[in-house]
């Protein structure tokens, strides 16, 4: 039977304030997806700092060829199973493609998320005019946002496919500056997917709000992985980006603590995980 939080140790809960005080003492963030009760409980359980219910969801749970199909229902669903399996770990929920398509819709997605799911963070992706409406409105109304810049899944049909971005300095300085305007709009984290090492640390160092890689190289302020792909059970080929921790381990716990331990001692991400 499920016992809700049964043996984890008690830890003060992780807060909004807590991940910039993070950043200020250079303390590496630790973020994972979880999209149930259970495997949110393995996070808690192993101390990880945020769990982030993905809409990468429509990939790894659904068995979609992108995070387009993934709806606002879905969402709601996911982040209200995760939110039952955490007590101190801070909850992030994205809001699914098409969400942001104008200011009321993302009002209504974050009052879900928020108020009747259990998260305490939204994330969205981009920095086009909107999204930073979006931002701004979110901060009038004190709802915690995290931005996501780079290889942005849910542009995958612009960009041609999941391809590295920010590889030219021109395209570097405009992530750069997207950055720095998702932060001016009131963003308190920021994840930056798939781009050079270089832009991983340029970004990290120029910006206030915590940053956290994904293929984004070992400089960044954090890392965020898929659960799949931490675990080795993603379907087809793992992303260069991510690694498989229970190779080698007997359980999931080992294997999320191990992922933990790696991203606070700076082991994770090593140079094969990284983009030049
Ligand atoms: O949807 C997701 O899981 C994400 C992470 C890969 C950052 O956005």
């Amino acid at each position: 039977m499920y016992v809700q939080n049964a043996n984890v140790p008690e830890r003060k809960p992780v807060t909004v304030p807590g991940l910039h005080a993070m950043k200020a003492q250079g303390r590496r963030i630790v973020m994972l997806t979880a999209y149930d009760a259970s495997f949110a409980w393995q996070l808690e359980a192993a101390g990880v700092d945020v769990a982030l219910v993905g809409d990468s969801l429509g990939m790894v749970v659904q068995g979609h060829r992108s995070t387009l199909p993934v709806t606002l229902e879905h969402m709601v669903y996911h982040t209200a199973a995760v939110a039952r399996g955490l007590s101190a770990t801070l909850l992030v929920a994205d809001l699914p493609f098409m969400a942001d398509r104008d200011v009321a819709h993302v009002l209504e997605a974050a009052a879900r998320l928020v108020g009747e799911a259990g998260a305490a963070m939204v994330k969205l992706e981009g920095a086009a005019p909107h999204v930073i409406a979006a931002i701004e409105a979110l901060r009038e109304r004190a709802v915690p946002v995290c931005a996501h810049l780079g290889l942005t899944p849910q542009s995958v049909h612009k960009f041609g496919g999941f391809r590295i971005q920010g590889r030219e300095q021109a395209a570097a300085d405009h992530i750069l500056a997207e950055a720095l305007a998702v932060q001016a709009a009131g963003a308190d984290l920021l994840v930056i997917e798939g781009v050079p090492t270089a832009l991983g640390e340029r970004i990290s160092a120029t910006v206030q709000i915590p940053v956290i890689g994904i293929g984004a190289g070992p400089h960044c302020d954090g890392q965020v992985l898929v659960i799949h792909d931490v675990l080795g059970v993603t379907p087809g080929k793992r992303p260069k980006f991510s690694k498989d921790f229970l190779a080698g381990r007997d359980s999931v716990a080992a294997a999320i603590a191990a992922y933990a331990e790696d991203v606070r001692s700076g082991a994770f991400p090593a140079p094969e995980h990284c983009f030049n």
